[in-house]
């Protein structure tokens, strides 16, 4: 066993089979920056201890440096022999320094508080990506609500036609829960920027090395309270794949909306060529696939968090091999979404909306129903029995196959006395939007002035 980090102990090395099963290098590669990072990290922190002289520490960079190099330029990979990311570069290092300087720089650490600073590192990167990407679903949302200032939209609840609304407070109602994304890594990132390197195997080291000076060179913020949480907890990775896990349900479904629009029978919006998908068959097809892939895609996100949960579930403290498999769900999430974001985004962007079809559709399934009751309301009228009289005169002009604005004086005096001509005053689409001026109402002015506290936050976080 060659090369191996542990071995002296065993009179037979690994068999292939176990071998096979433990290596890791295919997927923790990606985390050699940060190793090697830690690395130098570690190195200063055993200078500063006395356990390497100023030359030593010197080369010990410079060794780095240059393994750093060839990690980068691709001509180090991973042996089939190594196990894992940090075996492999030990090797590196001894080889570039010799087994006396490069056999020293393990002192103090274990792979343990290793990859459970490493996981950190490389999540607090990408959530950076993440936040810019998310940024730009939100801006796209934005965009189009700012171009569409007084578009009216059919609102829904239980998909039945409710009350009409402004198309761009729909569409910032989908760009909120992403603000609250951009808040959610904000505060992760408090969490995340504790470093357990230092902490051993699990019971901390005995060499008096210095655990914020190795925080601090790597860019977190302090070390970890308690050596056993610092390499057994995943709460902060698990955590993070929340945090991808709903966005991609924040986007998921707004998709599923784009796909409805989309169809002939709503006819609401129509993507752009070079956002939108044919058929191999069907030549006239155009699919919104931009749009099904993050509804497909949203089930894969919650797969890897649900996944990590159940790994997490039942480990005793402190490390376990299990914490291994929190690596590929968290990668896979990451990648995911650095490749839908900016697909969905580009989709939103290029939408074309038809409003007039949105707004011939808005009165209809008598929408301005509860407009008439809330005049009633104003004449005094009890909402009990505000309530009862327009749902009775939606009841008549459904019997006669008519909308509310289409009703007669004679009609309406027939449902009730309070029913007088001036109710027409409310059976506008627009009026009625406009009407809507209540804290986070559809009216435009406050629509605007919502847009303005979305952007605000937007940039803040
Ligand atoms: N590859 C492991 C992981 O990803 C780290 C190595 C810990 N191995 C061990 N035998 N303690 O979690």
């Amino acid at each position: 066993n060659e090369g191996a980090l542990w071995g002296a102990r065993f009179a037979s090395g690994p068999s292939p089979e176990l071998a096979e099963l433990s290596r890791s290098t295919h997927f923790d590669w990606i985390l050699a920056p940060y190793d090697i990072a830690g690395s130098h990290a570690h190195a200063k922190a055993l200078a500063a201890a006395g356990y390497l002289k100023p030359d030593e520490e010197q080369q010990m960079h410079a060794g780095l440096d240059a393994i750093a190099q060839r990690v980068a330029d691709g001509s180090l990979l991973p042996a089939p022999s190594d196990e894992d990311v940090h075996g492999a570069l030990e090797q590196a290092l001894i080889a570039e320094l010799g087994p006396e300087l490069g056999g020293r720089l393990r002192a103090g650490r274990s792979r343990n508080d290793q990859i459970a600073t490493l996981v950190r590192m490389y999540l607090i990167d990408h959530a950076k990506v993440i936040a810019r990407d998310i940024l730009r679903v939100i801006d796209a949302l934005v965009a189009q609500a700012e171009a569409h200032p007084e578009a009216i939209l059919p609102g829904r609840t239980h998909l039945q036609h409710a009350q009409p609304v402004l198309l761009a407070h729909h569409l910032q109602a989908h760009a909120w829960p992403l603000v609250r994304e951009l808040e959610r890594l904000v505060d992760w990132r408090v969490r995340a920027g504790v470093s357990p390197y230092g902490g051993g195997a699990l019971a901390g080291s005995t060499l008096g090395l210095d655990p914020e000076l190795v925080a601090r060179e790597l860019g977190l913020d302090r070390p970890a309270e308690n050596s056993l949480d610092g390499t057994a907890a995943r709460d902060v990775v698990a955590e993070f794949a929340f945090i991808t896990a709903m966005t991609g349900v924040d986007i998921s479904r707004f998709a599923e909306e784009i796909i409805l629009w989309n169809t002939r029978e709503f006819g609401f919006v129509t993507l752009h060529d070079s956002w939108s998908t044919g058929s191999s068959i069907m030549p006239q097809k155009k699919n919104p696939d931009i749009a099904e892939l993050a509804r497909g895609k949203s089930g894969r996100l919650i797969g890897n968090l649900s996944g990590l949960l159940a790994t997490l579930k039942g480990l005793p403290i402190a490390y376990n091999r299990d914490l291994q498999e929190d690596k590929e769900p968290v990668f896979d999430s990451v990648n995911t979404l650095e490749v839908l974001l900016p697909a969905f985004a580009g989709m939103v962007a290029t939408l074309t909306f038809d409003t007039a079809r949105m707004a011939e559709l808005a009165p209809q399934g008598f929408s301005l129903a509860t407009d008439v009751a809330e005049w009633l309301v104003k004449q005094r009228v009890p909402f009990r029995d505000a309530h009862e009289i327009s749902g009775a005169l939606v009841k008549s002009c459904e019997s006669q196959g008519i909308g509310l604005e289409d009703a007669s004086d004679e009609l309406l005096a027939q449902v009730s006395p309070h029913l007088t001509p001036e109710v027409r005053e409310v059976l506008s689409i627009k009026g009625s939007v406009a009407s809507r001026t209540g804290a986070g109402g559809t009216a435009p002015i406050r629509v605007a002035e919502q847009r303005a506290e979305l952007i605000a936050r937007a940039q803040t976080a």
